[in-house]
């Protein structure tokens, strides 16, 4: 049976705060509807910071928080969906940057999805005699792959990191994750090949589905509409599915955790699955959608709320398109 323990949270966030007002003055938008639409009111940039660096003192912080040694984590994985470099995997800067010497690394990107997977693999690893504690951190600077010029997107997304350590639990854990790629042009960043020199190289066919300038095709595509209806639907058959495997009914779950896009998003889901809505941990306000990041940094800011025997459920949905929930007692 799987089980996992959260034995320490952190995050970190950078200093600069793009408020709904500051976006208005660089586009045709503006607070009431940006904030009518999507339950933002600001997010914060990382002008400078590296997503690595934002990563490990995310790390650092739940590591101390945890109380052990980083020479104790076996494993670190990171989650994201923009890595300051294709290699080595982001994952094993952290390692590094907090000294968890004897600790294998890999990443994983699965965009917003990403804590959920992450999880869902570290919980499996534990099963493993040889795996104790694993640090998974997710963190994401996104402002470089936004298209400060497409006002429908880009005020949805912030930067910044959050982790957990993580260790064995003999109480029982659920998962339910899917994917759709069929629907992989509906959020999409293309990797930019412009500067490639090869002289044998032509430019590669883009995704069919949304219109893109050629000079846009390293930002960051968006159907809007479809990732809403997607959402709603994903996050209500997420819910019920790891329900439904752990043999428990909505009532039965002390804390919900959405992933944090768009309030009008949750709201939905929370009103089809009936939830009492104090149940349910939203910060879209403050941070908007910080994608991977999201739902660590919701359990880092619960901190000392999250208490020994809680019934947790997890959901969350992204780019891929991907979908998953989890329900673990802590
Ligand atoms: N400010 C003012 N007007 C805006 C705007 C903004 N920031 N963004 C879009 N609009 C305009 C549109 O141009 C459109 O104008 P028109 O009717 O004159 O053409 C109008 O508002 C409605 O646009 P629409 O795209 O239909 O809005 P919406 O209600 O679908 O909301 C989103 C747009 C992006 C907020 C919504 O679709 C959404 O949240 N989708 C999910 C995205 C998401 O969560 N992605 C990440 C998943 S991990």
């Amino acid at each position: 049976m799987r089980g996992i323990k959260i034995i320490g949270t952190g995050m970190y966030m950078p200093d600069t705060v793009a408020s709904n007002d500051w976006f208005s003055t660089i586009l045709d938008t503006n607070d009431e509807w940006i904030y009518s639409r999507t339950g933002i009111r600001e997010r914060r940039i990382s002008e400078t910071e590296p997503n690595w660096s934002m990563s490990s003192k995310a790390a650092k912080a739940a590591v101390e928080n945890s109380g052990i040694d980083p020479s104790e984590i076996d494993l670190v994985l990171a989650a994201t969906c923009s890595p300051d470099y294709f290699y080595p995997a982001m994952s094993c800067i952290v390692q590094q940057q907090v000294g968890a010497v004897n600790a294998a690394a890999f990443d994983i990107n699965s965009a917003c999805t990403g804590f959920i997977n992450a999880l869902d693999t570290a919980s499996r690893f534990l099963q493993d005699d040889d795996y104790r504690n694993i640090l998974i951190v997710a963190g994401e600077r996104l402002a470089p792959h936004c298209d400060y010029t497409d006002r429908t997107a880009s005020i949805l997304f912030g930067d910044g990191a959050a982790a957990a350590v993580v260790t064995k639990n003999s109480k029982p854990m659920y998962s339910y994750l899917s994917a759709k790629g069929d629907y992989f042009n509906a959020l999409y960043c293309k990797v930019d090949q412009s500067r490639a020199n090869c002289p044998l190289l032509k430019p590669d066919s883009l995704p069919e589905g949304i219109i893109n300038t050629e000079a846009k095709t390293h930002f960051m595509q968006m159907n809007g509409k479809a990732v809403y209806k997607f959402a709603v639907d994903a996050m209500e058959t997420a819910v019920n599915k790891v329900l439904a495997k752990a043999g428990l009914t909505t009532a039965d779950i002390d804390l919900y955790i959405p992933h944090q896009a768009n309030s009008r998003i949750i709201e939905s889901a929370v009103k089809n699955l009936k939830l009492p809505p104090e149940k349910v941990y939203v910060n879209v306000e403050k941070h908007g959608n910080t994608s991977s990041a999201c739902i660590p940094t919701c359990l880092a800011e619960l901190g000392d709320k999250i208490k020994e025997g809680m019934r947790i459920c997890l959901v969350g949905f992204g780019a891929g398109l991907t979908s998953g929930a989890i329900v673990f007692t802590q």
